[in-house]
């Protein structure tokens, strides 16, 4: 009988993190959803401490997940626990994860402590949180730099304390499997409480190694791997929960565990994180790249029709990429794009919200005879854009192109009911297009990225542009899609601008203490 390989994932907290990822109360709960059909065992849905937006994000998402654990994360504060004991209270099963830093420059520089008070606040905190739930993780953050004696003593004491789960971070990726493995091993073996607790890894992939460490982790006893859809997360990001996870289960005859999850979910999650925060998947990631299961050579291409053993280690349809993905046409009816949206997840909360998706699923139809499940993912992402930020919104856009001419663009945008329209030059129609509808609105923003992909395959396919937007060191992404990727710009620009205007309250998580 194998252990258990408990999946935490931190997407909607470490995840949202990155940069522009930022994501509202609703997309939060429909990402959850997708998380709760994935199997995934703990979410850790926010820092409720960081804002009244992330508290009641917390919240939502207890409210409605049943079949997984929600956690919240609090800094060895009072007044964090607190609210995140408030945040986890209706959770049919939570748990709070709180942390301080331990690496000798995070404990001098940024919390100015001694050790001794260090230990003495880490202890204080888990014994708080165990007031509000008996599920208790604690992390000594940047342990990858810490000192591991010092890490013996702080988690002794806080396994006296209460904590049940020990996370051991590599907050700043600095680690390397071999030697983060073995760091592993000997905390287990040295600490002489430490069969009351999980041993659990979060590491980060600045030096891209993030999900090799937490397999050395996992070989050497860790049994719980905190990890991101896609691989989202501050700076370069966590590991990518799907490549654990596959990994986990592809190499079965090495690894003494396995998880739970529902793998076939993995693809479905992975495009509806992408949507959500604007942040493509390149095409040639692991397990959810669009090019991780095309076979371009033919010499391939000749031994997967022969036998798909002969180049694949795992079957496509296992991640959840189908084989036929047609599913829909523009003679389909309302219930059979109702249930393929439920197949897909998605719950309309109201008729009205039916009516306005399957009205756009129309307008999709007649102008691309075939809608597969990612043009309907896009759609949901489309209606839900924000939906009671969105101030700006395009009415219509004419551009002009000619060989030889200075490409030109006429906007029109309805900002609170007013229409207002613009006209720019530029040197292609997209860039002419962004100018007309910055001259409108104003942002003052600096054009920090801007990205076309194609949603599926051939000419009629919708392209998914995103666009970041920075402005006083706030960073926004912005998403658009349409069969036409110059409306789709001009949508991805609107609709980072409408983000841009909705007030910033989040702190970040891991700053003073
Ligand atoms: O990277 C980190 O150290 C964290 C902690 C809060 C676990 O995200
Ligand atoms: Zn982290």
């Amino acid at each position: 009988m194998k252990d258990k390989l408990i999946i935490f994932d931190t997407t909607l907290r470490d995840g949202e993190q990155s940069p522009g990822a930022s994501m509202t109360r609703d997309e939060k709960i429909r990402i959850a959803k997708a998380l709760e059909r994935l199997k995934v065992d703990i979410i850790e849905a926010g820092f409720p401490a960081a804002s009244i937006g992330d508290f009641e994000a917390v919240q939502a998402v207890a409210k409605v997940i049943k079949e997984s654990t929600i956690c919240a994360l609090a800094r060895a504060l009072d007044k964090d626990i607190d609210r995140a004991g408030e945040a986890i209270k209706l959770a049919n099963s939570s748990r709070i994860h709180t942390f301080i830093a331990t690496s000798p420059i995070h404990m001098q520089l940024k919390l100015q402590m001694q050790p001794e008070q260090v230990i003495e606040h880490a202890v204080r905190a888990v014994k708080r949180a165990r007031n509000y739930t008996d599920n208790v993780e604690f992390s000594p953050e940047d342990a990858g730099r810490s000192d591991e004696d010092f890490l013996c003593r702080i988690l002794e004491a806080v396994i006296d304390a209460g904590a049940t789960t020990l996370n051991i971070p590599d907050t700043v990726g600095y680690s390397i499997p071999q030697q983060f493995g073995a760091t592993i091993a000997n905390l287990m073996q040295r600490i002489p409480n430490s069969d009351k607790a999980i041993f659990s890894v979060h590491c980060h992939n600045d030096l891209g190694l993030a999900v090799a460490n937490s397999l050395a982790a996992v070989m050497n006893g860790a049994r719980q791997v905190e990890c991101t859809i896609n691989g989202l997360g501050e700076r370069a990001g966590n590991a990518s929960l799907e490549e654990v996870v596959m990994a986990v289960r592809t190499r079965q005859d090495i690894f003494e565990c396995d998880t739970r999850l529902d793998t076939p979910e993995i693809v479905t999650c992975s495009k509806l994180v992408s949507s959500i925060t604007g942040f493509p998947v390149q095409p040639n990631k692991a397990i959810v790249g669009a090019n991780a299961f095309a076979h371009e050579a033919g010499i391939h291409q000749d031994g997967v029709l022969k036998n798909p053993e002969t180049y694949e280690i795992m079957k496509a349809e296992d991640v959840g990429w189908a084989t036929n993905r047609m599913v829909l046409g523009k003679h389909s009816g309302r219930n059979a794009f109702k249930s393929r949206m439920t197949t897909l997840g998605f719950e309309f909360q109201s008729e009205q919200e039916l009516n306005e998706t399957f009205f756009r699923f129309k307008q999709l139809a007649d102008k691309k005879h075939e809608i597969f499940d990612e043009d309907l993912q896009t759609l949901i992402s489309e209606v839900n854009i924000h939906p009671e930020t969105e101030q700006i919104e395009l009415v219509s856009l004419q551009v002009q192109s000619e060989t030889g001419e200075v490409p030109k663009a006429h906007v029109t945008l309805r900002i609170e009911n007013e229409e207002i329209s613009g006209n720019a030059e530029g040197s292609g129609v997209v860039d002419a297009s962004l100018k007309a509808i910055e001259s409108i609105v104003q942002t003052k923003a600096t054009l920090e990225l801007y990205s076309v992909n194609n949603i599926t395959c051939g000419t009629d396919a919708q392209g998914e542009v995103t666009v970041r937007l920075e402005k006083g060191g706030r960073i926004v992404n912005g998403l658009g899609a349409d069969t036409d990727i110059v409306i789709a710009s001009a949508k991805a620009y609107i609709n980072a601008a409408n983000r841009l205007q909705v007030p910033d309250k989040r702190r970040h998580p891991q700053g003073n203490v």
